[in-house]
């Protein structure tokens, strides 16, 4: 992957990052690996909702402190748990550097939402000490560090549509054709990725299919929908669009029903839950239909807000230094 994240050589004083969140179009999931994890067919689409880390030189010995602002801040973790923090740690630790960084968030992704946004702070994070530090790591040795941090990650880094096997951190990079209207809803209250994936096993095993990667096979992307992305039709995208944790998210919050149909009923051309959830996505057929479906839903009392957005955007890249 030679794609450059805007990092240029010599140290900064400041530098801020843009990171995108993502809707995966398809999220097929196979059986439960002896790793813990799941292996995926899961088609990452980056949207222009987005959060920004801003990274600046911390005092000698100060070590990595972290804030965040924004209507979800009060949900971030501040601690060395919070991704970004992860990554600040790991890619000083690569380079024998003391993390002496403060890094700030400015959250616009809903946390646990089902938009990958503690991976996208972790890339972000990871592009923005790269270039404070004058360190150039190249794309590929990013995306490694990346998968170190989590299944999400590697994708914000490259943003735009891609394909991601394993547990997702395997990317190709998919051809499309123009920009996608979205719009999603948020709910009050994350749902937790690991707690989703145990629920999508309990109901495999409940339904008597089994839910180890012995009983389940290895999903494939859908030729419909990877046509669709390249013909740039939403019509059609709108049909292929697919979640196999979609039931368990429903499962753990019923409620989500509603709004699904809410914005079916407003005119979106297709609708799913976003990853584990609880964010749901609407795809529209242009920008007015999506500030229709927009405004339908908010009407509708079925989510705490929606919001229209676009995409596909390109991955975490400095915006300032
Ligand atoms: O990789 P990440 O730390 O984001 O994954 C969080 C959790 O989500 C994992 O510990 C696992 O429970 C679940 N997961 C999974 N299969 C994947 C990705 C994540 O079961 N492919």
């Amino acid at each position: 992957m030679s794609r450059s994240t805007g990092a240029v050589a010599g140290p900064a004083a400041t530098v801020t990052v843009r990171v995108p969140a993502k809707v995966n179009v398809q999220l097929g999931v196979g059986g439960l690996r002896t790793d813990g994890f799941h292996d995926l067919a899961n088609v990452f689409f980056a949207v222009a909702l987005g959060d920004e880390v801003r990274a600046e030189a911390g005092a000698p010995g100060s070590g990595i402190v972290l804030t965040c602002e924004g209507p979800d801040a009060a949900l971030v973790p501040l601690d060395a748990t919070n991704l970004a923090a992860r990554a600040a740690q790991l890619l000083a630790d690569r380079h024998g550097l003391a993390p002496d960084v403060r890094l700030h968030i400015a959250k616009d992704i809903p946390v646990a939402g089902g938009m990958a946004g503690g991976s996208a702070d972790g890339a972000a994070a990871l592009v923005a000490c790269d270039a404070l530090w004058g360190l150039g790591t190249p794309m590929a040795d990013l995306l490694a560090l990346a998968a170190e941090l989590g299944s999400d990650v590697p994708f914000a880094l490259l943003g735009g549509v891609a394909l991601g096997r394993g547990r997702g951190e395997l990317l190709t990079p998919l051809e499309v054709s123009g920009s996608f209207h979205w719009v999603f809803a948020t709910a009050d209250g994350g749902l937790s990725t690991p707690a989703v994936f145990r629920e999508c096993d309990r109901l495999r095993e409940e339904a008597g299919t089994g839910s180890s990667d012995t009983d389940v096979p290895t999903p494939d992307p859908s030729a419909v929908l990877l046509a669709a992305l390249a013909d740039g039709d939403p019509v059609a995208l709108a049909g292929a669009l697919g979640n196999d944790l979609q039931a368990a998210a429903l499962s753990l919050r019923p409620a989500l029903a509603a709004c699904l149909a809410a914005g079916t009923e407003a005119g979106a051309l297709g609708a799913l839950v976003s990853g584990s959830g609880p964010t749901c996505a609407f795809l529209a057929k242009d920008e007015q239909g999506a500030q229709a479906v927009a405004a339908a839903l908010i009407a509708s009392g079925t989510c705490r807000t929606a919001r229209a957005t676009v995409g596909p955007v390109p991955g975490a890249a400095v915006v300032d230094r």
